[in-house]
C-alpha cells in the first residue's frame, strides 16, 4: 500500500526530459496513465467508468484527458467544457476554472480540441503538463490520465508522469502486437519494470488471463528491465464485448450509471476493486 504513495522511479525518467520527482512526495495522488499501443481500444471508455467506479468507493478522482491530438472525453461524457487545458496551458485561465465535475461525480480535466497544437512536444508543453500536475496531486487520491496511443513523444511524456501504467488492449492481433512494442518502449525508455494489463473486448472469461500470459512469455524472451529480470505484466482484468458499451456511447452517458448491471459494467467494478486494493489506500 505504501509504494502507491512514494515516487515511482519511472516517474522521474522520461525519454525526453526528466520530470521532478516530486509528483507522489508526501502522499499525494496515485497517478495512472491508462495508455493502448493502438487506438480506439477502450481508453476513454475505461477510464471514464473506472473512474466513476472508484469515486463510489468514496475516492477522490481526477481524469485529465491527456489524448491532446484527439481528445474526446468531453464527447464521452457530454461535456461542453467552456474552460479547457488549453486556456490552462495559455494562462487564460487557472486550473481550478478548468476542473468540471462529470455525471459519475468525479472531476476531469477536459483537453478539447484547441488541443490540436499540442500534439509536438516542446518544452513549454512539458513545462506546462509538469506544472499542471503538480498542482492536482495533493488534491486527489488517484489521478487517471487518458492518454494517446502509440509511443509519439507527447503519449510518452504524458505516461511518465505516471507511478503506474494501465496497458488496454484487445484480443486483435493488431491490437496486442502495437502493445508489445508500447510495453518495450517502457521498459527500455522510462526503465519500467512493470505495467499492468486490462484486456478489453474480450470474448470469453479467461479470455486476458491468458492473452496476458501469452505477452508475458514473448516480452521474458525479448525484453529485459535494466535490472536485467524480464518485464513483468500485471493482469488486472478482462472486459468482455458488450453491445451496451457501445449503446451509452451513442447516447453519450456513462455505462456504470445507465446500466450498471451489464457485463461490461461489473467488469469494471472488479477493476476497480483491483485497483483500490493493490494501488490505494481504502476509503473508510
Ligand atoms: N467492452 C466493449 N464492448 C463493446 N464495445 C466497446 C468496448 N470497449 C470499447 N468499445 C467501443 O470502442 C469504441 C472506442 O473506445 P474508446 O474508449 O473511445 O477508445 P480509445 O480511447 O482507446 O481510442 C467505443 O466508442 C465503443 O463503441
Ligand atoms: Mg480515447
Amino acid at each position: 500500500m505504501s509504494d502507491a504513495l512514494s515516487p515511482h522511479p519511472a516517474a522521474m525518467a522520461s525519454a525526453m526530459s526528466p520530470p521532478p520527482s516530486t509528483f507522489t512526495q508526501g502522499g499525494g495522488a496515485c497517478i495512472i496513465a491508462i495508455t493502448s499501443g493502438k487506438g480506439g481500444v477502450g481508453k476513454t471508455f475505461v477510464s471514464a467508468n473506472l473512474a466513476a467506479a472508484l469515486t463510489r468507493r468514496g475516492q477522490r478522482v481526477l481524469v485529465l484527458d491527456a489524448d491532446l491530438g484527439l481528445a474526446n472525453l468531453d464527447v464521452v461524457l457530454n461535456l461542453h467544457p467552456k474552460v479547457t487545458l488549453h486556456d490552462v496551458f495559455t494562462g487564460k485561465s487557472s486550473l481550478e476554472e478548468a476542473i468540471v465535475k462529470a455525471p459519475g461525480g468525479f472531476s476531469v480535466l477536459l483537453a478539447g480540441s484547441g488541443m490540436v497544437e499540442y500534439s509536438r512536444l516542446t518544452p513549454e508543453v512539458r513545462n506546462q503538463f509538469v506544472n499542471v500536475i503538480q498542482s492536482l496531486t495533493p488534491l486527489y487520491d488517484v489521478i487517471l490520465l487518458d492518454t494517446g496511443a502509440g509511443i509519439s513523444d507527447v503519449v510518452l511524456f504524458s505516461i511518465s508522469m505516471a507511478s503506474e501504467v494501465l496497458i488496454v488492449t484487445t484480443p486483435e492481433p493488431t491490437s496486442l502486437t502495437d502493445a508489445y512494442a508500447a510495453i518495450k518502449v517502457l521498459a527500455m525508455q522510462q526503465k519500467r519494470q512493470h505495467v499492468r494489463m486490462v484486456v478489453n473486448q474480450a470474448a470469453r472469461p479467461g479470455d486476458g488471463r491468458a492473452i496476458t500470459g501469452q505477452l508475458q512469455q514473448v516480452l521474458g524472451r525479448f525484453v529485459a528491465t535494466e535490472a536485467g529480470r524480464p518485464m513483468r505484466l500485471i493482469h488486472m482484468g478482462d472486459i468482455p464485448a458488450d453491445p451496451s458499451v457501445r449503446d451509452a456511447v451513442m447516447r453519450r452517458q456513462l455505462l456504470l450509471l445507465h446500466v450498471p448491471g451489464c457485463p461490461a459494467a461489473l467488469a469494471i467494478s472488479q477493476l476497480a476493486n483491483k485497483i483500490e486494493s493493490t494501488l490505494l489506500v481504502p476509503t473508510a
